[in-house]
């Protein structure tokens, strides 16, 4: 049914107009576990992703509803805001409204439907997704699309994930779903917040998701667990190096030979070297060398497997399997691993082929059916004109 018509149903018809919103999820085409360690990504946002639909109400009530999840929530703008372990998504947005109210921002009181299309626990960002299209709407009450601060939005959405949720990630989900265009992969700067667009035609080829369809289970721990082990080799490095390095990404090769703990080397051997294979996959994009990119994606995907110990079972092999069918010129993870998706850059007239291969091959690996799909490179999160 159209989602305008389950709005009505839900909140009743009235004279304020409803206005229709989307929120892309997100694939990093290469630049894993660098985002907090200063380095380069390059994201882009994808087809898949997060519907908002929201009218103003005559009071100081702000009620949301998801179409994915039971429970409804209803936040007074007049009163504190808290997490609720009960609320569950809601949180995400209670976050939001929370830390807009403490920016001083007049927010309105208002009805708000969610209804998402992205699996969840797949490491598609369907997280920050919610955060950045809740901020989104909230701030367009009284700013258009134009004048919405897009850097704001997403350090809006990270704040909420790191001290609402309680989720210590870094910035480029909500980045890249704050910014993303049509066509274009953003090489962002994770120091300094700059930002350039470069265009992704792919020609001749597609990127396929292919979701391994084992959730992230220790996703967070271990994802913690790397951040320490990077602070801690960058402390290490500074003791020895003449300049002090405020970040890994700073560090070069060459430092590395000031590490003797195993562990912390080969952390920080995937984070030296995945930067310098970001700034190198730029330029390979621009030249329309797809692939020579496609091989850093390989690189990229070993270097997580090996030395960040991020991949797995699941991962390994729906990668493994994807490099041996023909037409694939690059396969690795994408997000933090430990599960979710990996992606693969495939010759458009190998796509059925492939799918059909890696989802079999895979299967009788691990005894889990696969989803594999092609997506387009799409726009970060927008206002829908009818
Ligand atoms: C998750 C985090 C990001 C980033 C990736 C790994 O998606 O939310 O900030 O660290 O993992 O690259």
């Amino acid at each position: 049914m159209d989602l305008i018509n389950t709005f009505q149903e839900i909140y009743g018809v009235s004279k304020n107009p409803i206005q229709r919103f989307f929120s892309p999820g997100r694939i990093n085409l290469i630049g894993e576990h660098i985002d907090y360690n200063g380095g380069y990504v390059l994201p882009v946002a994808i087809n898949l992703g997060i519907n908002g639909l929201m009218n103003l109400r005559d009071d100081n009530l702000i009620c949301l509803k998801s179409l994915d999840f039971p429970n409804e929530i209803k936040v007074d703008l007049n009163k504190e805001v808290d997490y609720r372990k009960e609320d569950g998504w809601g949180n995400y947005a209670k976050g939001v409204i929370k830390f807009l109210l403490e920016d001083g921002f007049p927010l309105k009181g208002c009805n708000i439907l969610i209804k998402g299309e992205l699996p969840n626990g797949a490491g598609l960002s369907s997280s920050a997704a919610l955060e950045v299209l809740i901020g989104f709407m909230l701030l367009s009450q009284n700013q258009s699309a134009e004048e919405i601060d897009r850097t704001y939005l997403a350090l809006l959405g990270q704040r909420v994930e790191n001290k609402f949720i309680g989720v210590n990630s870094g910035i480029m989900d909500q980045f890249v779903i704050s910014n993303a265009k049509k066509d274009q992969a953003l090489l962002l700067d994770t120091q300094s917040l700059t930002y350039e667009y470069i265009p992704c035609h792919l020609d001749g080829y597609s990127l396929i998701i292919m979701n391994t369809n084992k959730r992230r289970e220790l996703a967070s721990s271990q994802y913690n667990q790397r951040r320490k082990e990077c602070e801690s080799a960058l402390e290490k490095i500074n003791q020895v190096r003449k300049t002090r390095a405020h970040n890994l990404c700073q560090c070069s090769v060459k430092d590395l030979e000031f590490l003797d703990n195993e562990i912390e080397l080969k952390r920080a051997r995937h984070v030296i070297t995945e930067n310098q294979r970001v700034i190198q996959a730029s330029k390979l994009l621009k030249n329309n060398d797809i692939e020579g990119f496609g091989a850093l994606l390989i690189q990229s995907h070993n270097s997580l497997k090996n030395d960040y110990e991020v991949t797995g079972f699941e991962l390994d092999t729906i990668v493994e399997e994807a490099l041996k069918i023909k037409g694939c010129v690059g396969a690795r993870m994408t997000g933090a691993g430990f599960g979710g998706c990996a992606i693969a850059l495939v010759e458009k007239n190998q796509i059925k082929n492939f799918k059909d291969q890696v989802s079999k091959n895979y299967y009788e690996k691990t005894k889990i059916e696969p989803s594999l799909y092609e997506t387009t490179i799409e726009d970060g999160v927008k206002i829908l004109k009818k």
